[in-house]
């Protein structure tokens, strides 16, 4: 799955427009992102933070597959919060389900980063998807 999900209302998200780089916590994980090299992966929208997350080996929950349809990607922007686009009602709606919402909560599929701002996020720990299928 991944992509947008065909019965909501398409964002105004777009890729970023400048190389900025993502944190994401607890860990530490720091990754550049370059907006030719984006999508680094078929979750969420193109330039989501959850795409960028899965991207580079860094594990968010995403139910859903990362259309809208699910709150287990929320995750807690520290840093950077103003570099997305707000959160469209179909993504609050859905946020509204979320554990441990605070006023910086974005779904990961969702929130865009425009490249303005350096980006740091939290996973909480119960959407850290701790489990890892190697290739087979
Ligand atoms: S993965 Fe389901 S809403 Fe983001």
């Amino acid at each position: 799955m991944g992509g947008q999900n065909p019965f909501l209302k398409s964002t105004t998200a777009g890729k970023p427009t400048k190389p900025y780089t993502i944190t994401f916590l607890p860990d530490g994980v720091k990754v550049g992102v370059k907006p030719n090299e984006v999508p680094y992966s078929r979750d969420g929208l193109p330039g989501s933070v959850l795409e960028i997350a899965l991207g580079h080996g860094v594990q968010i929950d995403h139910a859903c597959g990362g259309v809208n349809a699910c709150s287990t990607c929320h995750v807690i922007v520290r840093e950077g919060f103003e570099s997305m686009p707000s959160a469209t009602e179909d993504e609050e709606d859905q946020l509204d389900n979320a554990r441990g919402l605070t006023p910086t909560s974005r779904l990961a599929c969702q929130a865009v980063p425009d490249g303005s701002r350096d980006v740091v996020v939290e996973i909480p720990s119960w959407n850290r998807n701790m489990v890892r299928e190697d290739n087979h």
